[in-house]
This record gives C-alpha cells, sequence and structure tokens, in this order.
C-alpha cells in the first residue's frame, strides 16, 4: 500500500505524496523500515513491477520508514495497515483490540485538523462505530477539537500476494464507507488518486460497519466454499472418483464458476481468523447475544481439520505408521508462488507427522527458514534418495514444471500431491516405474 500510495502520480505525471511507513520498534519492524530504507522490499516476491515501483519511489525520495510516530503529525492521511488479532479458547473466539485501539489513539492525538484516517486492517464489524468514534471523540475533545475535525472511513484491500501484488491494490475494486458523509467524500477523493477508478470504479457503502463487514463475509464466504469441497474430497477419494474432473465440469456453469477444488487446507492470515470476526464482534462489541453463525463456525473446524485429512492418508500409503519414516514436504507457504508461512496448512501437516514420530524436511523456492516449524529448509531442491515420502503441500510453479520421473531417477518414495501439481500423464509415468503417486481429491491410482 505504501508502495501504491507513493506511485501515485498527478494527471502531468508530479509525485502526489510523500510517503512514511510507520512500524514498530521490534526486530520485524526494524528489519522491514531497514529494508524500505534501502529502497528493498522486505519479503521475497514474483511480483517485479512492485520490486521496480519501489526502487523509483526510492530514487525519487517519496518513501521512507520510521518508528517514530511524531510523524503523524505531518500527516493529512494516515492509513493503518495493522494487525487486529483474535485468538480462541475451547472453540470460543476473544476479540484482542488493546493494541490497535492504542494504535488509534496514538494517530488521533497527533494528526493535524482535516486529516483523514483510513482503516484498511480487517476488523470486526462495529469497530470504526462503536469503537474508534467514541476515543475520536474523546481525544478530539481533549485537543479542544470539533468531533468532525478529523475525518475516520473504512476501505479494505483486496490485496493478492504473488505476481500481481502491487496491481491488486491499484487496478481492482474498493468499497469504502465514512463516518460521516465528509469522511467519506475525503476517503473517495483519496482513493481515486492511487486506484484505477475509470477501470475499477469504487464502490460507496451507508456505513463503516456495511464497509466492514463486506469485507469480512466476503473472506467467510471463500472459506466457507473450501471448507464445503471437504466432505466431497473423503466421498471422491473412498467412492474412487476424481473431484477434480466433476469440479471443472460442475465449473462451466457460470453460476458454479467459482467452486473451489481440493487441497491440503486453507492458510495465511487473513481465512484463517476472519470467519471468527463476526460471531466474535456480535457478541463482544454489538452485544447481540442471540445471533448464531453456524456456517462460520463450521467452516473454522472443518478449514482447521483439512491437513489432518492429508497427514492421514499419507500414512496409510506409508503403511499405517509414518514412525521413523524420512518425509520431505515440497512447500510450505500457504499459497502458491510467495513466501508467506502464517498458518500455512503445511505446518498442521507438517506437525500432526512429526508428533506421530516421522522425520520431516523441506523445501520451498520461496523460504529458507520456516519460523513456525524453527526449521531450516533445504536451499534447493533436494535428491529424493533417502525419504520415505515426497509430499507436494504448495502448488509452486517450480512444482508444477517439475519433471518428477526425471527428478525421481531410482528412488521410489511414495508421492501425495496435495495440491494438484502432478498432471494425469505425470502420475501415468510414475506409475509405470513402480512408484506409488496418489493425490488429495482422486480415488486410488486416479
Ligand atoms: N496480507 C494480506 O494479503 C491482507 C489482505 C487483506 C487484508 N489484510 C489485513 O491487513 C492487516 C495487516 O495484515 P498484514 O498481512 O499486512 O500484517 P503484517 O503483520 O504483515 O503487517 C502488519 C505490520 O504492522 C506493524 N504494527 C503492529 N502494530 C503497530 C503499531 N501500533 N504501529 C505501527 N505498526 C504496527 C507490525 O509490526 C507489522 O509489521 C490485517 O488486518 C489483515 O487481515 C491483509
Amino acid at each position: 500500500m505504501a508502495v501504491a500510495v507513493a506511485s501515485a502520480r498527478s494527471k502531468e505525471g508530479e509525485v502526489l505524496y510523500q510517503v512514511t511507513g510507520v512500524d514498530q520498534d521490534t526486530a520485524s519492524g526494524r528489519h522491514r523500515i531497514a529494508a524500505l530504507t534501502r529502497g528493498q522490499f522486505p519479503f521475497r516476491t514474483t511480483d517485479e513491477s512492485l520490486v521496480e515501483a519501489l526502487v523509483h519511489c526510492h530514487q525519487q525520495g517519496n518513501l521512507s520508514a520510521t518508528t517514530d510516530e511524531d510523524v503523524y503529525a505531518k500527516a493529512d492521511v494516515v492509513i493503518m495497515d495493522i494487525p487486529l488479532d483474535i485468538s480462541f479458547q475451547d472453540d470460543y473466539p476473544r476479540l484482542h483490540l488493546a493494541n490497535f485501539e492504542a494504535a488509534f489513539r496514538s494517530v488521533v492525538r497527533r494528526v493535524p485538523k482535516g486529516a483523514l484516517i483510513l482503516v484498511e486492517t480487517t476488523v470486526p464489524p462495529g469497530t470504526c462505530e462503536r469503537v474508534l468514534r467514541p476515543i475520536l471523540i474523546e481525544e478530539l475533545g481533549a485537543r479542544m477539537l470539533e468531533t468532525d475535525a478529523v475525518h475516520l472511513a473504512h476501505s479494505y484491500e483486496r490485496v493478492m500476494p504473488g505476481e500481481n501484488y502491487l496491481k491488486s491494490i491499484t487496478h481492482f475494486w474498493r468499497v469504502y464507507a465514512g463516518i460521516t458523509s465528509q469522511a467519506a467524500d475525503a476517503c473517495e477523493e483519496f482513493l481515486t488518486s492511487i486506484i484505477d477508478v475509470e477501470g475499477y470504479p469504487l464502490v460507496r457503502l451507508a456505513s463503516t460497519t456495511a464497509s466492514e463487514t463486506a469485507k469480512l463475509m466476503e473472506n467467510t464466504y471463500r472459506a466457507t466454499n473450501i471448507a464445503f469441497i471437504d466432505e466431497w474430497t473423503k466421498f471422491a477419494e473412498t467412492a474412487g472418483i476424481d473431484l477434480y474432473e466433476v469440479i471443472d465440469a460442475i465449473r462451466i456453469r457460470p453460476t458454479h464458476s467459482n467452486i473451489r477444488f481440493p487441497g491440503i487446507g486453507v492458510g495465511g492470515y487473513c481465512l484463517t481468523k476472519d470467519p471468527a470476526f463476526t460471531p466474535a464482534a456480535a457478541t463482544q462489541i454489538l452485544n447481540y447475544q442471540e445471533l448464531e453463525f453456524p456456517f462460520s463456525q463450521l467452516t473454522l473446524k472443518v478449514n482447521q481439520a483439512m491437513p489432518l485429512h492429508a497427514a492421514a492418508k499419507l500414512s496409510k500409503l506409508l503403511g499405517g505408521d509414518v514412525h521413523d519414516k524420512e518425509i520431505l514436504l515440497l512447500g510450505v507457504s500457504y499459497r502458491q508462488d510467495i513466501g508467506d508461512t502464517r498458518f500455512s496448512p503445511a505446518e498442521s501437516f507438517a506437525q500432526a507427522l512429526l508428533n506421530s514420530g516421522a522425520k520431516v524436511k523441506a523445501f520451498d523456492p520461496f523460504i529458507e527458514e520456516w519460523p513456525e516449524m524453527d526449521l531450516q529448509l533445504f536451499s534447493r531442491l533436494p535428491s529424493p534418495t533417502p525419504f520415505d515420502a515426497v509430499v507436494f503441500s504448495a502448488p509452486h510453479q517450480q512444482f508444477i514444471d517439475l519433471d518428477l520421473l526425471s527428478w525421481l531417477g531410482l528412488a521410489r518414495p511414495v508421492v501425495l500431491d496435495t495440491v494438484n501439481v502432478v498432471c494425469k500423464g505425470q502420475r501415468d509415468l510414475c506409475r509405470q516405474s513402480g512408484i506409488k503417486v496418489e493425490s488429495i481429491g482422486r480415488g486410488v491410482g486416479l
């Protein structure tokens, strides 16, 4: 978002914004600040246009980063993109609002009159109206300012890490709303200056609660769509059906074109938590004690258990016991061609295998170290010879392009494809050479 804003230009081609990124004085915050200060993107990314745009901003000198919150005092616009977490105790979701509230308070205490505060964080419905607005009124009152002296708006990113990372911000549709109509106008004016709104028109909603709800409903729909496939995956494997073939046939119908495919599970920072936000907000922010959210709750439960099905399937392929078996995971990030391991389904999968006594090693072209598992990864695709099993656990292009039979050579591990990267031709060739290859979502030998 910082690069997108710093890359915005007027019709005459002039730089529109002087951008400062603010992060915490923590190891990861300092790492991000140091990288941006050098003109480098802090994560490995396959989006070359993002890397180039950042270099360009660095050369122009209109993007910097700091831990100094006093910079809010000079801001016309403050965009909040910080986390708002949720934890689970006995399946009961508990919102952690304190860090977000404190950050917002720090901004409101400092920003000049007339500034726009744009909340882009995924927040529980009601946050802007019921949690942030009272803070805004209190802090502006303490500064002897009117309650509308600072504009509060909400608009959520639909950012997609991967090849089109930057474009997923600058060339994609946006929903927004303001706490007042002036705030909505200020938000519209700002978004119009950074997004191609002619190609991707903005959608204004009537309230910030509606805009917050849109983000959560959108992500819960996606997560539920994935969860829905789980029971069909298990059915197809038992009934000897290729579920990919079935879904391809169904997807021809325009009304069903976005039905999801089988896989190892759902990961990332968003889809694994967002379905819990509205049920939590209903009781903890809005005081709607009587409402129930069976789909949201079931979605989270099903998706959390999905990697365990893949682990059970691998165990079966290895004769029912993975104890002391050497297992190679190919891909540990949660999504194709990105280096993000947060809440990756490969983590629950690997953990289940480790708990059963397996020895797990991994390679991912986008990751050197797997912090959640405290595991050093191979720096290049290793020889398959020492392994009893090879599992494709993220659909990176490198694995799709891999000539599996040549790489395996004389090695004969069991191969489990959880993410549909081994095509039918390769599966058949491997089987002709005596290699056991199975997939999630397909019956035995398909
Ligand atoms: N990553 C995505 O693809 C994506 C997409 C849509 C929405 N979101 C939402 O955007 C938000 C941020 O997600 P992310 O993936 O960028 O998270 P992230 O953890 O990668 O980045 C957030 C950053 O905020 C910093 N931070 C935390 N508290 C701060 C404070 N008080 N002041 C300054 N900096 C602070 C953290 O140190 C961290 O560097 C979340 O609400 C997420 O759900 C993310």
